[in-house]
């Protein structure tokens, strides 16, 4: 896929170690392998290096590998494949596509993402300026991450999709159960896209037996790590073994004909 310069969106041209634009614009590749586009010193930089050794221990026992492959399932080897909020990259890896970019803003994650696999072209950036060309990619995938509409509609093909990940109303109940007074399942809001339809919606699950320690990894990937007290927080420590379900909702989405 060709990158667009963050100052002036001409082409970006790799020579060696650089990616360089006609206007002499030029990004070194980091030693891990990704490409720092980043200009702005944002307040967000993504994920912090706490959040993502939890997610990458947990993730990495493979307990979400079932959604990777559900995911997978929707892709073509041909398509050029753009992965937004892709965190450390544990779902691009792995996802058949030839031509992959993924997106975030988490220098931990990317560093993690491009030393593990140099099938990806892994760029530092907000997914809200997305450094690609208009109408550049077969498929975008959003998985647990905000939604960054404009950009999605912008980049993807006309007759591309957009795929999107978000929890379904009883993902995590019963870790929800054993820490809660008053759990509650999730909302599940209908996520309407400007510009886009939706295709189709599937949805997983799958219960798992989880055990200690990746019950609190589980927990510091959720949003609920921020909205939780510490005396329920504590609550998780003393669990050894918990059932846990992990409902999945993919949508589906296309431009209208
Ligand atoms: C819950 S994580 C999901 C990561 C990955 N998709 C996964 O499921 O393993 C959300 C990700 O969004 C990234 N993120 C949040 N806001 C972002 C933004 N404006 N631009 C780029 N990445 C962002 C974070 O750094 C984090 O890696």
């Amino acid at each position: 896929m060709e990158i667009c310069c963050p100052v002036c969106k001409n082409k970006l041209t790799l020579t060696k170690r650089s990616y360089r634009c006609l206007n002499g614009h030029n990004f070194d590749l980091a030693k891990e392998g990704y490409l720092n586009l980043n200009l702005r010193n944002s307040r967000n930089t993504g994920d912090n290096p706490e959040m993502i050794k939890a997610r990458r221990d947990f993730l990495e026992k493979g307990y979400y590998s079932f959604l990777k492959d559900a995911v997978d399932q929707l892709l073509d080897e041909d398509d050029s494949l753009i992965d937004l909020a892709c965190g450390e990259g544990y779902y691009t890896k792995d996802f058949k596509c030839r031509d992959k970019v993924g997106i975030d803003l988490s220098k931990t994650g990317l560093k993690i993402a491009s030393k593990n696999d140099k099938s990806t072209l892994y760029l530092l950036s907000s997914i809200f300026r997305g450094p690609l060309p208009d109408k550049c990619a077969d498929k975008i995938i959003t998985i647990f991450a905000p939604i960054a509409e404009e950009e999605i509609v912008r980049m993807l093909k006309d007759d591309g999709r957009f795929i999107l990940v978000r929890p379904d109303r009883r993902h995590l109940i019963e870790l929800k159960e054993a820490i809660y007074d008053h759990p509650y399942l999730n909302e599940e809001k209908e996520v309407l896209i400007k510009g886009l339809v939706r295709e189709k919606q599937i949805r997983i699950s799958r219960t798992v037996n989880v055990e200690r320690p990746y019950i609190e990894d589980l927990f510091m990937m959720t949003p609920y790590v921020n909205t939780t007290s510490a005396k329920d927080k504590q609550k998780l420590k003393s669990i050894e073994k918990l059932d846990i379900s992990f409902c999945f909702l993919i949508d589906v989405f296309k431009k209208p004909n």
